[in-house]
């Protein structure tokens, strides 16, 4: 939950607070509604990193009508011209990089380390998409009549909504948005009341990369100050969304009843699975980055962990030594390896999994506490938590808590533990850790998700690969890569017969 204003007292040295505004049509525009929103360093809410007004359904009407009016144009501007721009947006991200990561970790709340990767990882995505703009391809083949000629054209939608969360406040926003300009889109990004900051330095960089007005407009806000205006508007072609699976399944919905392509990257329970010949140091460093990197709070985190009984014993004691040696604090310190929650509600909702995991008889074996000592007490600090004994009926196997919080189980057989891993309402990312290599392609034919990892992390993905995920994880098109770009278009198939043989032919 985003916090309403009410500002309390600054500690010593903090930064001043930003006062944001919506981008629409190219210029920078007060909300109108009264809700005023504050987003929190987490780490420290006494340092309040930004304040806006929320937009009204007044402002994303508005926003959207701004896209529309700039689509045209936008549409006929030569795709490797609009690449080029995105060529300019990576070199301006590159330039500002470690600044925007200090802009991050204060907002976000993830150590510096992590936003650097952020940082990078999502410039590489704008590389990989501007190149796009001198690919912006369809295809020719061969007509089964002589004299005739058949090719695709790919076309953009129109305007797309772009929903995004507080988690990847850089990578998420330019990976959704890079493809859909580059196609050719005009977009309306609504980004995390949480990571509002970040929001606005990524449209400073696309404009500052030389983007018309009102190819890129940002809505600020709460949905309850303007409803389901930027789902459900009939001038929105596109909507693309990441996020929890109750607004995605919403999202989803509204769209399928009025006909507009969507797609949702929503939750994720990664499971990993250490098998008793695995190098069980290499999947230890997977497990500790997958569970407890980014403080948990990603999709992709592992969050099931499933170690053959053989292996169990000295695994689990290499997993609580390793955990038991993580500095939780401030992640603008480079001492420490885990950060805090995003905010109030995130971690009420971790430390309710834990108590019902408890309550639910698995066995809490590390954490499991809120942390408040010290300068701690100023953030949303939890400690990275590990339960044995869980089982697939519990909560814990099922739900996404999107905290540090990891389940983990014991298999004897390897048919066991694929069963485990794929006892899941989601599948968006798995792995494998083991020297075996029948079983290790035996994982990957039989799992039941979107991505999987051998011998690495659950973690992370590539530009040049799709991303996404199957069953409660994602519906809709793939994100990176080709599939990004698919989404964001449509496809048109053109017939040139250019001797008439469609005329005389018996073919339909
Ligand atoms: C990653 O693991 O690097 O919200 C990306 C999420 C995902 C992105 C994860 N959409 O966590």
């Amino acid at each position: 939950m985003p916090t309403l204003a009410k500002t309390k007292s600054k500690p010593a040295g903090a930064k001043p607070t930003a006062e944001l505004k919506q981008h629409i049509g190219g210029k920078w525009i007060e909300g109108t509604h009264e809700r005023v929103v504050e987003s929190l360093n987490p780490a420290d809410t006494r340092d309040v990193v930004a304040r806006f007004k929320s937009a009204s359904k007044r402002d994303a009407l508005a926003a959207i009508a701004a896209a529309e009016k700039a689509a045209p144009a936008w549409a006929k501007t030569p795709a490797p011209q609009r690449g080029r721009i995105l060529m300019k947006v990576a070199e301006i991200a590159r330039r500002r990089r470690d600044e925007l990561a200090a802009l991050m970790t204060r907002e976000q709340g993830k150590i510096l380390s992590e936003a650097k990767g952020e940082m990078d990882k999502g410039t590489t995505l704008i590389d990989w998409f501007a190149g796009e703009g001198l690919r912006f391809m369809g295809v020719s083949a061969p007509s089964e009549l002589g004299d005739n000629f058949l090719y695709t054209i790919r076309r953009p939608l129109g305007v797309a909504s772009i929903i995004t969360p507080w988690n990847f406040p850089w990578a998420i926003p330019v990976w959704k948005t890079a493809p859909a300009l580059v196609a050719g889109n005009t977009v309306v990004l609504k980004a995390a009341s949480q990571v509002p900051a970040m929001a606005v330095e990524i449209v400073k960089i696309f404009e500052e990369a030389g983007l018309p007005p009102g190819v890129l407009n940002l809505v600020l806000g709460e949905p309850e100050s303007f409803g389901d205006t930027l789902i459900e508007d009939p001038r929105l072609k596109a909507v693309s969304f990441t996020g929890s699976n109750a607004v995605g399944q919403h999202v989803h919905e509204l769209c399928g009843k009025r006909g507009a392509k969507v797609t949702c990257e929503m939750g994720g329970k990664n499971p990993v699975v250490v098998w008793e010949d695995a190098d069980l140091n290499l999947a230890l460093g997977g497990v500790m980055k997958g569970a407890f990197g980014s403080t948990g709070q990603r999709c992709t985190a592992t969050s099931r962990l499933i170690v053959h009984e053989k292996a169990y014993d000295k695994f689990m004691a290499m997993i609580l030594a390793e955990t038991k040696k993580l500095k939780v604090g401030d992640g603008m310190d480079p001492t420490v390896t885990m950060g805090p929650a995003i905010d109030d509600a995130q971690l009420k909702t971790d430390l309710d999994h834990i108590a019902l995991a408890k309550k639910e008889g698995a066995k809490l074996l590390c954490g499991g506490n809120q942390l408040t000592d010290g300068d701690l007490k100023h953030g949303y600090f939890v400690e990275p938590t590990i339960f044995e004994g869980v089982t697939p009926k519990m909560r814990l196997w099922r739900e996404e808590v999107f905290g540090p919080v990891l389940a983990v189980a014991k298999a004897k057989t390897f048919e066991q533990a694929l069963e485990l891993a794929n006892d899941s309402d989601f599948g968006l990312t798995s792995a494998f850790y083991g020297q075996d290599m029948t079983l290790a392609m035996k994982f990957v034919d039989g799992m039941d998700a979107g991505m999987v990892h051998l011998n690495s992390p659950t973690i992370g993905g590539e530009a040049q690969v799709p991303f996404g995920g199957v069953k409660g994880s994602g519906v809709g098109e793939r994100e990176m890569s080709k599939e990004g770009i698919n989404f964001f278009t449509e496809l048109k198939t053109v017939f040139v017969d250019y001797t008439g043989q469609r005329r005389q032919s018996n073919l339909y």
